[in-house]
């Protein structure tokens, strides 16, 4: 794109939204991957002699600071990564915001203090946004819209800001949309879908339109037990959402009426108490065949016949995509499941993509090559979305 051209930004002030909202345990990245998918698009815009101001948000603070969901060790990890000192900004706006920006020679690169200590940023009211963005817009010359996670959010930052400024997709953007158009044009079959994380409320518009796209949809994590329950199985103290099984029970039944294959786990792991995921203790797991899952016991984890059976059922595929993992990974006890997933799409020949900020941080915290898969986006909501078909407001804008 001509506005990321080298004589288009040299000396310019640059506004890059990025997705850093990275997992944190205390104050420590657990995870840093999204941060080093920012990299290529900062490197390349600071090169080009241009002052590049990153800016994200990251957690769902209240639209005040909170100093739990503070930047600064992201600045910290991004200078290590850039391999340059990062200025950071207390605020996103105001005088520090102004003076660090202020502050930036040509190539230099600053990051702003959490978009969302800012109510502006999340905002409906398209005045109120609108308002923050000019506040924002006055900070940049130009604009690089780089945050995939995050374009599924009509906020000021993703939607408005582009609008105010020369706008252009950052390289990261283009690589996700690329790999995503793969999975919703012309998908090689079979498509195989494995779908995990703790709720199916989030995921029923997904699954949804891949009852019109997949050949064969695995369900994993904390969402099947209402998938189970809706299979007429007791699930004990598991997660289950009771008012979702009218919906999950329509689902299965168009499944079946289409010819898509759902695939449940045959067997769990569990426990009579939650792990815990601080210490991470020892706990006593036990294994129960679906059909006799104890009154006492919280599903933790797809068990081993299970294991083997996803792994058999993604085997033939042409095309993986994964989102959610299996089950409680953070605890040794209950990652089986997980990493049999992840191990399954490596030994795979298919084009296997995995999504979702959740998923993506478990192969890497499990210790998997990222490179042994096709793709590991960094969009969670922002790829089911796209694989929806929604429009998501913050390609929408960089479109304008
Ligand atoms: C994500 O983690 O999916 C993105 O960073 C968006 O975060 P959000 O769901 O809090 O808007």
């Amino acid at each position: 794109d001509d506005l990321l051209a080298e004589g288009q930004v040299a000396g310019k002030r640059v506004f890059v939204r990025a997705d850093l909202n990275v997992p944190l345990s205390d104050g420590t990245i657990t995870d840093d991957g999204r941060i080093r998918a920012a990299v290529p698009t900062i490197t390349r815009l600071a090169d080009a002699g241009a002052k590049v101001i990153v800016a994200s948000h990251l957690g769902r603070p209240k639209g005040a600071p909170d100093p739990q969901f503070s930047l600064a060790p992201v600045a910290a990890r991004l200078g290590e990564l850039l391999g340059t000192d990062v200025a950071f900004a207390s605020d996103t706006v105001g005088d520090s915001a102004a003076a660090t920006v202020a502050g930036l020679a040509d190539g230099q690169v600053a990051l702003l203090e959490n978009l969302r200590f800012n109510p502006g940023e999340t905002v409906k009211d398209d005045a109120e946004r609108g308002a923050f963005a000019d506040q924002l817009a006055a900070l940049a010359d130009s604009y690089v819209g780089d945050g995939f996670g995050a374009v599924h959010r009509k906020h000021a930052s993703v939607y408005d800001l582009p609008a105010r400024l020369p706008h252009a997709a950052g390289g990261l953007i283009a690589t996700e949309v690329g790999v995503l158009k793969k999975l919703t044009e012309d998908v090689k079959r079979p498509y195989a879908v494995v779908l995990g994380g703790s709720k199916v409320s989030d995921k029923l518009g997904v699954i949804d339109h891949l009852l019109e796209k997949a050949d064969r949809i695995l369900v994993g994590g904390g969402m099947v037990f209402t998938f189970l329950k809706a299979q007429g199985h007791e699930v004990g103290k598991s997660l289950l959402q009771e008012d979702q099984l009218p919906v999950v029970t329509e689902y299965l039944a168009r499944a079946e009426a289409k010819g898509v294959e759902f695939v449940l786990p045959v067997d769990v792991v569990g426990a009579t108490e939650f792990p815990d995921l601080k210490t991470k203790a020892p706990s006593s797991p036990a294994t129960a065949p679906v059909d006799s899952i104890p009154a006492d016991m919280i599903g933790l984890d797809i068990g081993p016949e299970s294991r083997k059976l996803f792994a058999a059922k993604l085997a033939d595929a042409a095309t993986v995509f994964w989102n959610g993992p299996m089950g409680v990974f953070e605890h040794p006890d209950y990652a089986d499941g997980t990493r049999a997933v992840a191990q399954a799409l490596i030994d795979s020949p298919a084009f296997t993509v995995v999504g979702g900020g959740d998923s993506a941080a478990a192969v890497r915290i499990l210790g998997f090559d990222e490179n042994a898969f096709g793709h590991i986006s960094t969009g969670g909501g922002a790829s089911l979305e796209y694989l929806e078909g929604k429009t998501l407001p913050g390609l929408a804008a960089l479109e304008g």
